[in-house]
């Protein structure tokens, strides 16, 4: 039986090392910068996208170490898009993982630049000698480019665009506010599934069904995170809640109401765990991730 609070403090103790040792190889560690950097990523985030990554490198039989620095990577982007994401211009919030945002603790200018350097860093990271020795090349480049995709334009971003237009915009149907959920949140987790299968040298099919777990993951992740904003103790999210009906944004309890959002997001996490029926006792931490992201309290 996989405990699951014991693996992901193991996998986040080794993300963490990993993380900080990236960013001491700075050439001016002290530098503001670095610090602006250092702030943003290592304030105690759950380190969801580089635990999937590691996970489905190991469910398909893959040493996870090697997907270490893809790991990072998918961090680094992720807490770029978190600084830009709380930035005055975007939702304008001050709170994150219980400290003030990166811009609160320094300033705008500064927030922007932090958030530019990680997000390039990333890519650093993701071409660096260290992973290229361990992996094959043709798997090397789809990584980076499964992770471009995601982050840009027809992800990620689009996603964070279509939230910022949604909030002049009034109420959304329920289709497209799934599709916004799915570019803003599930991309990049998608990608970091997918990532980490691709490193594990998953198969095909394999990578098939990776690819629906991880979509209905994505998309259960960010229904919680709606859920949790309406119901959520901001003490232990370490963020506001209530920003959501303040901002009037469409989101599933907004379109759906609370108990039917919570039905949406279980029923979701039900096709996620199906669709990993032909793997074996190694992608158990994946199916554990499952459960743990409706349940969770941050
Ligand atoms: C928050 O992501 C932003 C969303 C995409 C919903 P997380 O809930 O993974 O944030 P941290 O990294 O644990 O703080
Ligand atoms: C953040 O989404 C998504 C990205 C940064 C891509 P939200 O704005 O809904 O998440 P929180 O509530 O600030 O964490
Ligand atoms: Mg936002
Ligand atoms: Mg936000």
């Amino acid at each position: 039986m996989l405990d699951l609070k014991l693996y992901l403090l193991d996998k986040r103790k080794q993300i963490d090392a990993s993380l900080h040792r990236i960013l001491e190889t700075a050439p001016r560690p002290t530098a503001r910068i670095v610090e602006a950097m250092r702030y943003a990523l290592m304030s105690g985030g759950k380190r969801l996208r580089p635990v999937l990554c590691l996970a489905a490198c190991e469910s398909v039989g893959g040493n996870a170490e090697h997907a270490m620095p893809v790991a990072c990577a998918l961090e680094m982007i992720h807490a770029y898009s978190l600084i830009h994401d709380d930035l005055p211009a975007m939702d304008d919030d001050c709170l994150r993982r219980g400290r003030p945002t990166c811009h609160i603790a320094f300033d705008d200018a500064t927030a922007i630049l932090a958030g530019d350097a990680l997000l390039t860093l990333a890519f650093e990271t993701l071409s660096s000698r260290e992973i290229r020795k361990k992996v094959h090349a043709e798997h090397w480049l789809d990584i980076i480019s499964v992770i471009s995709v995601a982050a840009g334009y027809k992800g990620m971003v689009e996603g964070q665009m279509r939230d910022m237009l949604a909030e002049r915009q009034g109420c959304l149907l329920l289709s497209e506010l799934e599709e916004l959920h799915l570019l803003k949140t599930g991309a990049l987790i998608e990608a970091s599934v997918c990532s980490g299968a691709l490193l594990g040298q998953g198969s095909f099919d394999q990578i098939v069904s990776l690819k629906v777990y991880s979509k209905n993951i994505g998309l259960a992740f960010q229904v919680t995170d709606d859920i949790l904003n309406v119901e959520g103790d901001p003490l232990i999210m370490g963020k506001g809640a209530g920003t959501d009906q303040h901002r009037c944004k469409s989101t599933y309890p907004s379109l759906l109401g609370l108990p039917e959002a919570k039905e949406v997001a279980s029923r979701l996490i039900a096709h996620a765990i199906e669709s990993l029926e032909r793997f074996d006792h190694k992608a158990n931490p994946l199916r554990a991730i499952a459960s743990y992201i409706i349940n969770r309290n941050r």
